[in-house]
């Protein structure tokens, strides 16, 4: 028998949201310190590049919790990073967005290996068939935890879109009871690296609106921590050469207008401050 395998995960992005208010975390330079940390350096399985956005809740949408059973794999880097973390900032609540990560895996399909980019949902259910060859949709439903409509529509991305990796019995768009999954053995695709869309036929206009405004919120977010990163290095810093900074930095499109209404934000939550004596020179304030 071919030996078939997703359980190589090779990275993993994960999203911890801490209910706090008022500060921004700096999300890159915690991921930073984790590295560095003890518990990474001792207690994480070597060969997974980890990385986590630290996220207050207070700027992003409020998403409904979604729950998911993660495989022990998964779950020993989230405490890992967890327990990090704690030691860091004790007594904040956390909250692991599991409906917002991401993960490389290696797979080994009898055509070749390819490398698979997948939400972490999809992740979960491949990581289900390490151990099985042929799955109903009860028993993954049972043993993942994920929620049933989720479950059907990450099914139906991972077996009826455009990149077929899992094989759906019987065979059709849409997941119904009863529906059995298998490897699909003649997988193949022309590219070593293949990204796996989440959401594949069905996007409703209302998902549509929550994934743009998410997007939106993501980058409203990116940018707000951007400038507090680069106030805090500089702490004097003329608006012209801001704007360039983060023009540097960040890796989107955005307008001017945009980034000027970002700064007006942090200065009513001052972070910043304008100098009394030139308007055009703004403050870090600590
Ligand atoms: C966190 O660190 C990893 C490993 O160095 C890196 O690949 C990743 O991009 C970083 N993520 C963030 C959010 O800074
Ligand atoms: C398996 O993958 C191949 C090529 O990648 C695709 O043509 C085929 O339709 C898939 N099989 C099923 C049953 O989805
Ligand atoms: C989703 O929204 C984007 C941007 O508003 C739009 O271009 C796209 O056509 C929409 N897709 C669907 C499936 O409604």
């Amino acid at each position: 028998m071919v030996e078939f395998n997703f359980a190589h995960v090779m990275g993993c992005r994960f999203f911890l949201f801490f209910v706090a208010t008022g500060d921004i975390e700096l999300s890159k330079e915690i991921n930073e310190s984790f590295k560095q940390s003890s518990q990474a350096r001792t207690k994480l399985p070597s060969g997974i590049e980890m990385s986590v956005h630290v996220l207050t809740t207070g700027y992003w949408p409020t998403y409904p919790p979604m729950d998911v059973r993660l495989p022990h794999e998964l779950n020993v880097y989230q405490d890992i990073f967890k327990e990090f973390y704690l030691s860091k900032y004790s007594g904040r609540r956390l909250m692991w967005q599991n409906s917002l990560g991401h993960c490389v895996l290696k797979a080994e399909f009898p055509k070749g290996k390819k490398e698979l980019a997948v939400s972490l949902f999809q992740t979960v259910d491949l990581m289900q068939f390490n151990d099985a060859e042929r799955l109903s949709l009860g028993y993954i439903k049972d043993s993942t935890g994920i929620e049933d409509k989720e479950l059907r529509r990450t099914l139906q991305s991972l077996a009826c879109g455009k990149v077929r990796v899992l094989q759906k019995f019987p065979k059709g768009r849409d997941v119904d009871d009863g529906d059995t999954f298998t490897f699909n053995d003649s997988f193949t695709a022309p590219l070593y690296r293949i990204k796996v869309n989440a959401i594949q036929m069905k996007e409703t206009v209302e998902e549509n609106t929550s994934t743009t405004e998410r997007v939106f919120q993501d980058r409203q977010y990116q940018v707000d921590a951007a400038i507090v990163r680069i106030m805090k290095t500089r702490k004097v810093l003329s608006h012209t050469l801001l704007i360039t900074e983060l023009f540097q930095q960040l890796k989107f499109p955005i307008k001017p207008a945009d980034l000027k209404k970002r700064i007006e934000s942090l200065i009513d939550r001052e972070y910043l401050e304008r100098d009394k004596n030139n308007p055009q020179i703004y403050n870090y304030l600590a």
